[in-house]
Formats: structure tokens, C-alpha cells, sequence
């Protein structure tokens, strides 16, 4: 019986680990409600797509290619614009990526805290 226990604790805090992006996010402090509940579901979406589409080169989750830059905010917006304006040289646009999820990438990358 306790054993089954410990196995139930283990499965709940497996589960809790799952769902708790492994960033934190920047204060969303004086927004409203609907707005705050938006960006972190936004961020926790775009974490995930994030390593799937450019953890490869660039760091946060790992070392990252000494070549690939860090990422200031006007990087963030030069590549946005990129990507709006459909630029081949941007990587996003090069890899398919649709614009719900190339907008997640990009809320995660600006809410997050360095
Ligand atoms: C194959 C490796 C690779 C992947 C995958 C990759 N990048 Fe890059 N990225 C680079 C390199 C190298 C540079 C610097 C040269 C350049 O600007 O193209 C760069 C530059 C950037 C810049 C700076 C652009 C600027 O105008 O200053 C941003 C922002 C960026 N990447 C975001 C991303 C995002 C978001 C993803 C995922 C969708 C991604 N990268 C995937 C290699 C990569």
C-alpha cells in the first residue's frame, strides 16, 4: 500500500515537471488578466518550438555555434521583419515555419528572463 504511494507522488511531480516551462518569464505585472494568460501559454508553446527549431545553433538550452548570436531586441525585431516580409536569408522562412508558431518562438524569446 505505501509503496503505491511513493509511485503516485512520482507520477504527479513527473507530471508538474512536464507542464513548468524550464525559462522564466519576465514580469507580466499591470496586464490584465486575459492578456497575462495569453503570453504565458504564448511562451510556453514557443520554448517548445524553440528547441525543436533553433536550439540547434543558437543557446539557452546548450552551448550553441560560437557563429550564432545571442539575441538583443533588435536582432529579435530585424528577424521578425525578416520573417514578415518573407526573406529567404531567415532561417524561420528557410525551415517552413508557420506564423502562429514563428510567433510563440518570438514571445518566447522576449519574455524571457536572461
Ligand atoms: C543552422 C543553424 C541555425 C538555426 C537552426 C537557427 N539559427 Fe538563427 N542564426 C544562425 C546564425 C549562424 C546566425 C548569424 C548569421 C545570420 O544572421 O544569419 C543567426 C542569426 C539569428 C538572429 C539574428 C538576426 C539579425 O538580424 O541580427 C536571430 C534573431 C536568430 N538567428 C533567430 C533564430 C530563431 C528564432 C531560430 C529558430 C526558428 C533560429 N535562429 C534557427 C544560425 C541558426
Amino acid at each position: 500500500m505505501k509503496g503505491k504511494h511513493i509511485y503516485f507522488i512520482f507520477i504527479i511531480f513527473i507530471v508538474a515537471c512536464a507542464v513548468q516551462p524550464s525559462s522564466k518569464i519576465k514580469s507580466l505585472e499591470g496586464s490584465s488578466k486575459d492578456y497575462q494568460t495569453y503570453i504565458k501559454k504564448e511562451f510556453i508553446r514557443g520554448e517548445v518550438l524553440y528547441k525543436k527549431y533553433c536550439a540547434s545553433c543558437h543557446g539557452i538550452f546548450g552551448p550553441g555555434n560560437a557563429d550564432a548570436p545571442n539575441f538583443t531586441s533588435i536582432q529579435l525585431h530585424n528577424y521578425n521583419a525578416a520573417f514578415i516580409r518573407s526573406d529567404k536569408e531567415n532561417h524561420a522562412v528557410a525551415q517552413g515555419l508557420d506564423d502562429e508558431s514563428f510567433q510563440s518562438i518570438m514571445t518566447f524569446l522576449s519574455y524571457r528572463l536572461p
